[in-house]
């Protein structure tokens, strides 16, 4: 007779493990892998920000986005899939986790005009606050100042040698 119960108590508790698991398994809302810090390249390490006085920055390239933010030109053009994350930091060392910012090549005519980015921008936690083709703050500062004459970017992406600019 125990064994007859264990049968239905071990199938809940199966079941139980099966919500659990599936609960755990939602997807990710981020436009990035969990692993990407390790599984991706870091095209910037630790350094200041030109875009926060005060905050410190990583910058990280999938493999498609690696080349083109390396170099810049329109030669290496950015593919469907490249992207970028740009991770913030409080302290000069990058232990102080404030945030992430990306940017993610979609498919061609996804926003036109605007180089078919997806923008989006999380919170320590990787919540998301903002997320779209159209976060007017973030283009009209990559606009202005990653773009030529004012920056050395390419297609909305920033170079190192951007104009520093303060956060609005
Ligand atoms: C005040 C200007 C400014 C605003 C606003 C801004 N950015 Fe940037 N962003 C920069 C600068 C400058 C860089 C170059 C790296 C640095 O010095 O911080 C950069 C770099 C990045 C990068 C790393 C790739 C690259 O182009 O260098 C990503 C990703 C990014 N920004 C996303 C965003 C998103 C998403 C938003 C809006 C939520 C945003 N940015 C708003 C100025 C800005």
């Amino acid at each position: 007779m125990k064994a007859v119960q264990r049968v239905p108590l071990g199938a809940a508790m199966a079941l139980l493990g099966l919500i659990a698991c599936a609960e755990e398994e939602a997807p990710r809302a981020a436009l990035y892998p969990a692993d990407f810090m390790s599984s991706w390249h870091e095209a910037r390490d630790c350094r200041h920000s030109h875009e926060h006085e005060l905050n410190h920055i990583r910058v990280f390239a999938n493999d498609l986005a690696k080349v083109p933010y390396d170099t810049l030109s329109a030669d290496q053009p950015y593919l469907p899939g490249a992207t970028l994350v740009k991770v913030q930091y409080d302290d000069e060392d990058c232990t102080q986790l404030l945030g992430y910012t990306v940017l993610a090549r979609q498919a061609v005519g996804y926003s036109p005009g605007t180089f078919d980015w997806r923008w989006q921008r999380l919170d320590a936690e990787e919540r998301v606050l903002e997320d779209g083709p159209h976060l007017p703050r973030c283009l009209a500062c990559h606009a202005v100042h990653c773009t030529p004459p004012s920056g050395a970017g390419f297609e909305l992406t920033c170079a190192d040698d951007s104009a520093p600019v303060r956060a609005p």
